[in-house]
């Protein structure tokens, strides 16, 4: 009978990337997922560990693992608990110390290696040697890539994640990413596009191709030299331009010194591509954009901004926001404030600065009080949310194209994404997830619109 393994994904797109992967690894072994945790033979709670108290989530999260497992244990079975992720990746010993009830610790370039993990937990267990669980948390040389399986063993839906690069060579002072994803590394042309064709034989009508700096992407193309991402866009929407017209592409997450005038001309040119970009500043002072080692000024940003809206007039840009980096005089964050009034977000997500233990950031002096970063954040999701419903409030009336991807909360409500990315929610019995539709927009707030299902023309 097939054991049933119960995944929770938390934190960023790359993680929902790995968490199929890692499905993709355990089928072979007769692993098939379950949404329901009471079910589940074995448990991968794969963590992030961007910001703040999450080591503390995985380990609340782990109190209810570990009566589950005791309570099959009684039962004369058992439930394998893996932490995965981030978490995994930088707290793993503590981790494996604080709950040595988990079976394994697997971290962000090691999940390949699963099966032999696994049969090591077992025989560890079966010897009964003390009750600690496997760390496996190395950096291997070669890249985990070259041993994922090509099976997808259960279909993404109508949306496809496809990584294509991995880690971080930036190191921003606040990021822990390059600690925990480990070098910048891109993915061979050849293999993405042999992934793509699988992820499209499933039927997806989007694909957005990950990576931390994914256009920092240079992998080897199929001529042999370095391709850029710019490149690769072109060649995977004109692979599929004729036989499946209405794919779409995006990409993310990018960072503003790897944005190429070749990358922001295929925003012009590439039919598929849809025309979002979600690119990150930070802050909007040369000051903390410098003590963040972000090696951009915000003028260059803003230049990049021009040029994008020149290539593509109506795309739509969104950000991310660290209010209360070491430093940041209130003159730093109204230069924040006037970045952001002069890009003019689609979207905006705002964080408050958080110490991470081992980045350079959390050593340097002069951090702000937490109530000087509460008060920026909330004047800073003011103005983003201002801006965000500006920017839907002008979509009424207008026909988007929407790609139906989850249930709402209503019954016969579904949500799907526009070109925009926006979340578009839409009542409609006949509808059904997968769909892709012309919906003309009711209403615009500042987190989602309103729409109908445009009528058709009449033949
Ligand atoms: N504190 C606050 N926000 C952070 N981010 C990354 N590290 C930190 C931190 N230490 C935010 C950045 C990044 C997003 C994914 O998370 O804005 O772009
Ligand atoms: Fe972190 Fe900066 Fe790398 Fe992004 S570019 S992952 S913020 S270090």
């Amino acid at each position: 009978m097939a054991k049933k393994l119960f995944i929770k994904t938390h934190g960023c797109q790359m993680n929902v990337y790995d968490s199929a992967r890692m499905a993709d690894v355990l089928a072979p072994l007769g692993y098939a997922k379950t949404e329901t945790p009471d079910d589940a033979d074995m448990v991968i709670i794969n963590t992030c560990h961007i910001r703040e108290k999450a080591a503390e989530k995985v380990f609340s999260e782990l109190g209810h693992w570990r009566i589950r497992k005791h309570a099959a244990q009684a039962r004369g079975g058992d439930v394998t608990i893996a932490v995965a992720g981030c978490v995994a990746q930088a707290e793993g010993a503590e981790l494996i110390n604080r709950a040595p009830f988990v079976d394994l610790v697997v971290g962000s370039q090691a999940y390949h290696q699963l099966p032999e993990l696994l049969a090591r937990a077992e025989r560890a267990r079966v010897k009964g040697t003390g009750g600690r669980g496997i760390l496996a948390t190395d950096f291997p040389v070669d890249s985990k890539f070259d041993h994922l399986p090509d099976e997808i063993s259960t279909a993404p839906g109508p949306v496809g994640y496809l990584a294509i690069q991995e880690g971080c060579d930036k190191f921003c002072t606040f990021c822990v990413v390059p600690y925990t994803r480990g070098a910048e590394y891109s993915r061979p042309a050849q293999a993405v596009i042999a992934e793509a064709d699988r992820l499209v034989a499933t039927g997806v009508t989007e694909i957005a191709l990950l990576g931390q700096n994914v256009n920092a992407w240079h992998g080897e193309g199929l001529d042999g030299g370095a391709w850029s991402l710019g490149r690769l866009l072109r060649v995977l929407n004109d692979r599929f331009a004729k036989t499946h017209p209405q794919l779409r592409w995006r990409y993310t997450t990018s960072h503003p010194r790897e944005m190429d005038d070749d990358l922001i001309a295929a925003h012009g040119e590439v039919a598929g591509l849809m025309p979002f970009l979600h690119l990150p500043i930070q802050a909007g002072s040369d000051a903390v954009l410098k003590a963040m080692n972000r090696g951009h000024r915000a003028e260059d940003y803003l230049r990049i901004v021009e040029k994008l809206r020149a290539a593509r007039p109506d795309i739509a840009l969104s950000g991310d926001f660290i209010t209360g980096f070491p430093g940041e005089s209130d003159t730093d964050f109204e230069q924040t404030l006037e970045l952001v009034r002069a890009a003019r977000y689609a979207a905006g997500y705002s964080f408050k600065y958080s110490a991470r233990p081992g980045t350079p950031g959390s050593l340097l002096a002069r951090q702000v009080p937490d109530a000087v970063s509460s008060e920026r954040l909330y004047a800073l999701q003011a103005l983003l949310q201002e801006q965000s419903a500006a920017f839907n409030r002008a979509c009424e009336g207008r026909v988007l194209d929407v790609l139906f991807d989850r249930p709402g909360k209503l019954p016969g409500q579904l949500i799907g994404r526009s070109q925009y990315l926006q979340a578009i929610y839409v009542s409609d019995p006949s509808l059904r997830i997968g769909d892709f539709l012309p919906v003309t927009i009711t209403g615009g707030y500042a987190n989602s619109l309103a729409g109908e299902i445009a009528r058709r023309e009449a033949a």
